[in-house]
């Protein structure tokens, strides 16, 4: 653990710890002390000195540093390799980076901000600074390529496990993996995959998740479909403990369905769902399908009631028809 970290660890024990105990326990001149409590000051921890007393910390940044993380981590493998990014291209595009590297299973690459955020279909995903979470996960799972997809249902019922307790009853999951608040846009998932025709490599796993993005970080024409927690309740989010809390989440989604299969998790998804029994047309690589919306099946394919009997398709972009009564006009895929 670096000085600057060991400091931390001994503040967070004490109300209040004096320049000398912190320099005896660790080794260090006085001087040198000062000058990693003004380095952390500068990475925006409040640390206040006390006459005579000694060093009192009174704040931590909310911002996604590796120590902040690891102090709210449970986590046996996601979230253990971490990087964190001021700013990048894509996470996703790390990630892969790493995943050609033979980094292990639940690396994980974090930034404050995007630059060439993507999103599904092409899209952009806006990325503003500082507020959200961008975060790309190295998976390496034992699964026929086929299969790759029920990852990515998987990974939208352990985003919207994380994000239920900061807003209850009010999360749904439109499928196939965009997680909605109060009806709008507030999670996306993109998977990528590299893989043989019958082995996967890797997937990364890449979750943006607008947590306390104010309405002007979005474009004008997204703000009527999209949200983020703190516009949708008020309450701002301790980003590195909702980071540390997804790992969790998604570790124990993702263990299960490698092992047993996406059938597993397919009543919980259900439970988020906000478009069964709706009708709905998807889009699916050009080809339309229109019908009513039984659910899930267990390989996660969506089973439609549709006008030439049931379907069941793996993935496509849905629009509700006759508008979006009860979800808003948000529920159609934004760009975000
Ligand atoms: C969607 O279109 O709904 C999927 C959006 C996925 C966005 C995330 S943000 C972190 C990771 N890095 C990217 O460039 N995209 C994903």
């Amino acid at each position: 653990m670096e000085t600057a970290d060991r400091i931390l660890s001994l503040l967070r024990r004490e109300p209040v710890v004096s320049g000398e105990a912190l320099s005896a326990t660790l080794g260090v001149s006085r001087a040198a002390v000062w000058k990693h409590v003004e380095a952390l000051r500068a990475a925006g921890y409040v640390i206040e000195a006390r006459r005579a007393r000694g060093y009192a910390l009174t704040g931590s940044p909310n911002r996604l540093l590796p120590a902040e993380i690891a102090r709210h981590l449970t986590t046996e493998r996601f979230g253990r390799r971490l990087e964190c990014f001021e700013t990048i291209d894509s996470t996703n595009v790390q990630a892969a980076r790493l995943a050609r590297d033979d980094a292990p299973e639940g690396t994980l690459v974090l930034a404050e901000r995007q630059t060439h955020g993507r999103g599904r279909l092409g899209r952009t995903w806006v990325s503003p600074a500082r507020v959200n979470l961008y975060a790309s996960f190295v998976l390496r799972p034992r699964l026929s390529p086929a299969d790759a997809p029920q990852l990515a249902l998987a990974a939208a019922v352990a985003v919207a496990r994380a994000l239920a307790p900061l807003a209850p009853g009010r999360v749904a999951i439109k499928w196939p993996n965009d997680c909605l608040l109060d009806g709008r846009k507030v999670a996306g998932i993109l998977t990528e995959m590299d893989a043989e025709v019958d082995r996967i490599r890797a997937v990364v796993l890449g979750i943006g998740v607008n947590l306390n993005a104010p309405a002007r970080a979005f474009p004008v024409d997204l703000r009527p479909t999209t949200t983020s927690v703190l516009l949708a309740t008020g309450t701002p989010v301790d980003r590195p403990r909702f980071a540390a809390g997804l790992c969790a989440t998604l570790e124990a989604v993702y263990d299960r369905v490698v092992r047993d299969g996406f059938a597993v998790v397919a009543p919980e998804w259900e439970t988020y769902s906000c478009l069964t029994g709706r009708r709905v047309t998807i889009d699916c690589s050009g080809r339309r399908s229109e019908g009513t919306v039984r659910g899930i099946d267990p390989t996660g394919r969506l089973v439609l009631d549709g006008t030439a009997g049931e379907e069941r398709i793996m993935a496509g972009d849905v629009s509700i028809v006759n508008g979006y009564q009860g979800l808003g006009t948000q529920a159609k895929g934004s760009g975000t």
